[in-house]
């Protein structure tokens, strides 16, 4: 070893000793006679002196260190002198008064340093992703992120799961997200696809009799990204045989209980909460809702279909929903203008024609802008119904389901956030359970599968398949992590009947689904045991864990929004030789761009 210690490890019990650091020279302080360096690894930072007791060549070449430079000290440990200790800093109490210096690598001026005090734009950061590797923060995630793995594979090695690899070269498969593809050279005009997860092959696991299987595994999906979305990221994977949703969920919650004591170091209670779909949408408008504050949605429909104020009224008779939420204590807050904000914030968001809104007067009476259209008494009742406080602000939205789920889960989100109404550090964690199996897609006028196409419905839901579809229940869940979609699974279909009448009902056709999965449908065949299982997202779970709100933080070399990498300049052109053997011909080439997007303005 060229060290001895690391630069986070010497405390005042070393003092005297003689020891070896190597690491980055992260600042430099010339006093003239002396010159401090802190020498900086990934486990800390170490004060180094080099004083006249070190010899004048010593402090000559200290003088010459630059930010970066990649050095060798051996030396004496020493308490710091009265009145220089470092609280701040673990080693803050010594320092190493040096006798000899090694410059092991040289570094020209970086484009920024790990330490400075701005972060550089993230273009530059992921363009010398070393450098911001080499940031403290970065550090502090990358080990998150590998402590959060460790714990899964001890929890699933524990419980007797076995760790199975399956392949990144696989074929396509519909209904999912859009492909990445890689030609075949052997098979002119044939692809591979890389698995947008692991499904088909764990499922297939479960027909072989491997009846707890679990993999870390890399998902690939040429998808539009956002804040929490990559083109490439990482599934804890895992699949159980002869269980049902309450044992998956069961397992999960261990593995909560075990995560938030080990990482976080709190206590969370089991069973974790569990909320239906059709209960998360009515309260709170969404399937991932934040339950760490309250704010929940009320239904006033009843109430509108009484009201003199048209739009309420209309809005109500014609099928539609007026619900609204209570902002407590926040009518001072929110001026006429900020109203306007929030106004236009619904209005372009989620396509919501207006934002109809209260002050709760001292007396309890409601008071808008609009309450002249309304009868005193139905104010009095929709004050009531909606436990409406002197100070409180009222919010109400009338228009179809939809958008009255969407527009008033941004605004509880928004003013949530706003009105502080919890502690960011809190961590909750529940579940949303008995999804649809189906949505309608209006576009192309036919049900598409909620989670997947091997979805198996509720038992008691199968009738409905044929009737009523959209009615039919899923035996599927989701975990939600304030109010983040963490992690979601389902049981799996494993009559092969069922199958073909999922697949009938998503308009699969007998030829396609052969052609697609008939491996999956003749497996289905061979002995397929009742199974069922989850993916947990890992990357959500670092950004969760570690307080982060932008999913390229926790991923080492992560793609841009426009899924490129900034530092190997992937994706890039290849030699036309590789094309030629491959057959492939490119008939439309990207102009070159200067500039690279990060932001993610506008789609968190
Ligand atoms: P699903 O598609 O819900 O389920 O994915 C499971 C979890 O993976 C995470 N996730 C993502 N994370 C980052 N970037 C993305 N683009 C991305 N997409 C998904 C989310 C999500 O909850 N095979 C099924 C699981 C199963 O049924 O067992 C599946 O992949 O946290
Ligand atoms: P208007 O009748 O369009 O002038 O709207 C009067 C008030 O009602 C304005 O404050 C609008 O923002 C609000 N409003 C209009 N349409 C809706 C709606 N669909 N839901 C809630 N408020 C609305």
């Amino acid at each position: 070893m060229l060290r001895t210690h690391t630069c986070g490890e010497l405390r005042p019990d070393a003092v005297g000793q003689q020891v070896t650091l190597c690491g980055w020279v992260d600042t430099t302080r010339d006093h003239g006679g002396a010159v401090f360096v802190d020498l900086r690894d990934r486990y800390g930072k170490t004060q180094v002196v080099a004083a006249p007791e070190s010899g004048s060549a010593i402090v000559e070449a200290f003088k010459k260190l630059r930010s970066e430079d990649v050095i060798q000290v051996r030396g004496t440990v020493a308490h710091r002198p009265q009145g220089t200790v470092n609280p701040r800093l673990a080693t803050g109490e010594i320092e190493l008064r040096v006798a000899e210096l090694n410059v092991l690598n040289q570094c020209p001026p970086p484009p920024f340093t790990p330490s400075q005090i701005d972060l550089p734009g993230e273009d530059l950061r992921l363009k010398y992703r070393y450098l911001d590797l080499r940031r403290p923060a970065m550090q502090q995630t990358m080990v998150l992120r590998s402590r959060i793995l460790k714990t899964m594979r001890d929890y699933f090695a524990e419980l007797d799961f076995i760790d199975i690899e399956t392949p990144i070269l696989g074929r396509s498969t519909p209904e999912g997200a859009r492909d990445y593809l890689v030609p075949s050279r052997i098979h002119h005009g044939k692809f591979y696809a890389l698995p947008q997860s692991p499904q088909l092959y764990k499922q297939i696991l479960m027909v072989a009799g491997y009846d707890r299987y679990v993999q870390v595994a890399r998902c690939f999906r040429d998808e539009d990204l956002r804040a929490d979305r990559q083109p490439e990221f990482t599934q804890l994977d895992m699949e159980m045989s002869f269980v049902e949703a309450d044992d998956v969920l069961e397992t999960i919650d261990g593995l909560v209980v075990r995560l938030a004591r080990d990482i976080l170091g709190i206590e969370v209670a089991t069973p974790l909460p569990r909320m239906t779909y059709d209960e998360a949408m009515r309260r709170f408008g969404h399937d991932a809702p934040d339950l760490r504050f309250g704010m929940e949605i009320v239904d006033c429909t009843d109430l509108a279909e009484k009201a003199e104020f048209r739009v309420f009224r209309s809005v109500a008779e014609g099928g539609g929903f007026v619900r609204g939420i209570r902002a407590p204590q926040a009518a001072a807050k929110y001026s006429r203008k900020k109203i306007d904000e929030l106004t236009e914030y619904v209005r372009q968001d989620f396509g919501a024609k207006g934002l109809a809104w209260f002050r709760v007067e001292p007396d309890g009476t409601l008071w808008s802008p609009i309450a002249k259209n309304f009868q005193a008494e139905l104010l009095q009742e929709i004050a009531t119904r909606m436990e409406a406080q002197p100070g409180d602000l009222l919010l109400f939205i009338a228009d179809s389901w939809d958008v009255s789920c969407k527009a008033l889960y941004g605004l509880r989100r928004r003013l949530g956030a706003e009105l502080e109404l919890y502690d960011p550090k809190t961590m909750h964690f529940s579940w949303v359970v008995e999804f649809p199996m189906f949505d309608f897609d209006e576009q192309e006028r036919r049900w598409v599968a909620m989670h997947h196409p091997f979805t198996a419905p509720r038992p008691q839901d199968i009738e409905l398949l044929s009737s009523d579809p959209g009615a039919c229940r899923a035996q599927a869940y989701d975990l939600v992590i304030n109010g983040s979609e963490a992690g979601g699974g389902t049981i799996r279909i494993h009559d092969p009947r069922l199958q073909r009448q999922v697949f009938d009902l998503l308009g699969i056709d007998e030829t396609s689904a052969r052609d697609r999965f008939g491996f999956l449908l003749d497996a289905l065949k061979y002995g397929a045991p009742p199974h069922g299982g989850i993916a947990l997202g890992i990357d959500r779970f670092v950004m969760l864990f570690g307080g982060l709100d932008n999913i390229r933080d926790c991923i080492a070399f992560p793609k841009t929004q426009r899924a490129t990498d900034l530092m190997t300049g992937a994706p890039g052109l290849v030699d036309p030789k590789q094309l030629e053997e491959l057959a492939i011909e490119v008939t439309d080439f990207e102009e070159e761009e200067e500039d690279e997007e990060t932001g993610d303005a506008g789609n968190a």
